[in-house]
């Protein structure tokens, strides 16, 4: 399993060092979480806060663009740096056309779908992409209830990428915390993101994820 940082939640005026603490913790992705006050409510951060951070990292950046039209916005971030570009299937007409693109660019694709979107609907993308991100909460805000329904959502595309035999791998985005984690990574689940889970106030990013990763090992 691997564990990607959201730093939607982290204190921005110490971004670099919570971003470390999170690694030291055992973060194996660093997560961007860009919004664009259309797709989804809030407007979150952009290109700027991706490259700054680039220079000081060699984790891989998880760029999760919830944002409409994302083909006008993925180059940016490839050219900031990211590795993975994930964009939303609701968000764009050509999906295909965008998943080609970044990985032409030299980069892994992603393609994230909402709760309410049937996994089955990308039973015909599934070769032009890298990652599918299923989102475990209406995407806009960190701190949300995991949805529970995402579980059989994440075992039937499970199935699906079998069947398919893709090396696709599938990503978990929204509620995730110590209580869930198990569960989601046996319903299939190859990466779990985190914002509030890593990032809160009542314990250091380090000891946060820790515990997020002896939860996927011990079960809680
Ligand atoms: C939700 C974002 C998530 C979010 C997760 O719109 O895509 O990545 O930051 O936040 P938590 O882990 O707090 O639910
Ligand atoms: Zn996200």
């Amino acid at each position: 399993m691997k564990l990607a940082a959201s730093i939607l939640s982290a204190d921005f005026g110490r971004l670099e060092e919570q971003v470390r603490e999170a690694i030291a913790g055992g973060c194996d992705w660093v997560h961007f979480d860009v919004m664009d006050g259309l797709f989804v409510p809030q407007i979150s951060f952009g290109v700027p806060i991706v490259a700054s951070l680039r220079p000081r990292f060699d984790q891989p950046f998880d760029v999760h663009l919830m944002v409409k039209r994302p083909e006008s916005q993925a180059e940016k971030f490839i050219e900031a740096g990211a590795d993975l570009v994930t964009f939303h299937w609701e968000a764009t007409a050509h999906p295909h056309r965008l998943a080609r693109l970044i990985r032409e660019s030299g980069r892994r694709a992603g393609i994230a779908i909402n709760p309410g979107t049937p996994v089955e609907i990308l039973t015909d993308l599934l070769e032009e992409v890298d990652v599918v991100l299923v989102m475990s909460v209406d995407p806009g805000y960190a701190g949300q209830a995991f949805l529970p329904r995402s579980l059989g959502r994440v075992r039937r595309l499970r199935r699906l990428i079998e069947n398919a035999g893709l090396p696709v791998e599938i990503e978990v985005d929204g509620g995730i915390n110590p209580t869930n984690a198990r569960s989601v990574c046996e319903a299939g689940a190859d990466i779990l993101v985190a914002a509030s889970a890593i990032f809160n106030p009542r314990v250091s990013p380090k000891a946060a994820a820790e515990q997020l990763r002896a939860a996927v090992r011990a079960g809680t």
